[in-house]
């Protein structure tokens, strides 16, 4: 009997599968680098343990952050026993943070890629076959470019977009510079093409990304005309954009904020601290008086307009008298979200090697004190809603009532009764109850109700 050669079948293709953390700049890079991988032939896998290829796209902004990749990296170490063929890759910032030693702590790891070299990675994924342990940390200044024709977005609806990557700023707590690199602006021409080519296929909601998304620039063009040429694309209906530094949040971005009717009423402005000693050892820039100055400037010109921060408690040398300021902040600016950390050193930073460490109880109990204060600030500033009918565009089904939760233009998430089918349509809803991270709401003006 003849011998069945094996070698001669079609190999079936390999499978992958990404894990990701981090901001939405990550998360978006796990739709760019899934869409380059299928590009390949690859398909994606169920679960790791179905996959050929395991990717884990990670985050250095925290300890813990970086804690979870070595814990999760503990838990495939089994699986890599198990089956030796399987390619495990570290991509993203801890890749960049740790570097070689990931493959000392981690022997079982075979590539490790940088968050500026990820359209490396086919060519990686086809070397490692042959060599083991490779790396690609460098910073290309292509990166920014990679990928946006393939890219697998998840939602029909809402498309993220790479504008700027990486940041020139140098506080002092924060790893993102190491990780991440020099500014790099993507071209206002390919931006817009990506943004045509997504209308097409049905996408009305934009959110422009970058570590400091309005620090966008193009010869003598800024963020301001980004947000012009995007809003003239014919078809978009929502353009948001995330994370906005204060120093670059300039009267023409507030001014474009309130002329052009596509930019949503909402902004993420993170202040880090409300104490001008703090914010100088951050080397932030800024002032709390310019900041809550930028924060004016913006009501006076959409009163509307909701606004969310991120806060650390117990950066270095912050005294009582510090904390409060940050506290006191809050009411201040009048956030209708925040996001609140506690200090962690890293690597790379000046704040690591500063003598005056708060201990980690105070820095725990400033969180909480932190946390609670807005909470309360949260539910008076959303039970302020009450009454008011706002568009919707709705996003899924709620969790909550079994009905659907819609999305202001002002980032303010409702949930309310009617049916799925009005999932990815333009409603409009009245708030009818308050809450702390969400309101409750009823459909107003809708065919649907009055059985059309
Ligand atoms: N570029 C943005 C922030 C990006 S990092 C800006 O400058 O506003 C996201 C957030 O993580 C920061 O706003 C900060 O609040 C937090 N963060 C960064 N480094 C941190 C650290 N070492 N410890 C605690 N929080 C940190
Ligand atoms: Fe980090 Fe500061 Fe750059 Fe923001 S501006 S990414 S906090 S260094
Ligand atoms: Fe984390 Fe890197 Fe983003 S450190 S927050 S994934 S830029």
């Amino acid at each position: 009997m003849k011998g069945f050669c094996l070698d001669r079948l079609p190999r079936p293709p390999e499978r992958y599968h990404i894990e990701t953390w981090g901001c939405q700049m990550n998360a978006h890079e796990a739709e760019r680098i899934a869409g380059l991988l299928d590009s390949q032939g690859l398909e994606r896998a169920a679960s790791a343990g179905d996959a050929d290829i395991i990717l884990l796209n990670t985050c250095a902004i925290r300890e813990r952050a970086t804690g979870k990749v070595l814990t999760r990296l503990g838990e495939l170490r089994d699986l890599k026993q198990s089956d030796p063929r399987k390619v495990i890759g570290v991509l993203g910032c801890v890749a960049q943070e740790k570097g070689k030693e990931l493959f000392r702590r981690a022997p079982h790891v075979d590539l490790v890629v940088g968050p500026r070299a990820l359209a490396s990675l086919p060519r990686l994924l086809g070397e490692v076959r042959t060599a083991r342990h490779l790396m690609d940390l460098e910073h290309y200044s292509d990166s920014v470019l990679y990928g946006h024709e393939s890219t697998r977005r998840d939602d029909p609806q809402r498309a993220c977009l790479t504008v700027i990557e990486g940041c020139n700023k140098t506080c002092a707590y924060c790893i993102v510079p190491f990780t991440r690199g020099r500014e790099v602006s993507r071209p206002l021409a390919n931006i817009v093409a990506e943004v045509r080519h997504l209308v097409e296929r049905g996408y009305v909601e934009f959110e422009l990304l970058g570590q400091n998304v309005n620090a966008w620039r193009e010869g003598e063009l800024d963020f301001a005309d980004l947000l012009a040429a995007v809003d003239a694309v014919d078809g978009v209906r929502r353009i948001r954009f995330t994370t906005s530094h204060p120093l670059h949040f300039s009267q023409r971005i507030i001014d474009a904020m309130r002329d052009l009717p596509r930019v949503c009423d909402y902004l993420h402005l993170p202040p880090q601290s409300g104490s001008n000693r703090v914010l100088k050892r951050m080397r932030r820039g800024y002032t709390r008086e310019a900041y809550l100055e930028k924060v004016a400037a913006l009501r006076r010109a959409l009163p509307g307009a909701r606004l969310s921060g991120d806060i650390i408690a117990g950066f270095p040398g912050e005294s009582a008298e510090d904390f409060a300021r940050s506290l006191d902040l809050l009411e201040e600016a009048g956030f209708d979200s925040l996001f609140s950390f506690r200090y962690s050193p890293r690597p790379h930073t000046p704040a690591a090697d500063y003598p005056d460490a708060v201990p980690i109880e105070v820095q725990q109990e400033r969180l909480a004190l932190l946390q609670e204060h807005q909470r309360a600030l949260q539910e008076a500033a959303n039970a302020r809603h009450i009454g008011r009918i706002y568009e919707l565009r709705v996003e899924g089904p709620s969790a909550r009532s079994g009905g659907v939760r819609g999305r202001t233009t002002h980032n303010l998430l409702v949930h309310f009764d009617a049916p799925h089918t009005l999932i990815g349509s333009f409603t409009h809803a009245r708030v009818t109850h308050g809450g702390v991270n969400a309101v409750r709401g009823e459909a107003v003006g809708s065919c649907w109700r009055h059985g059309a």
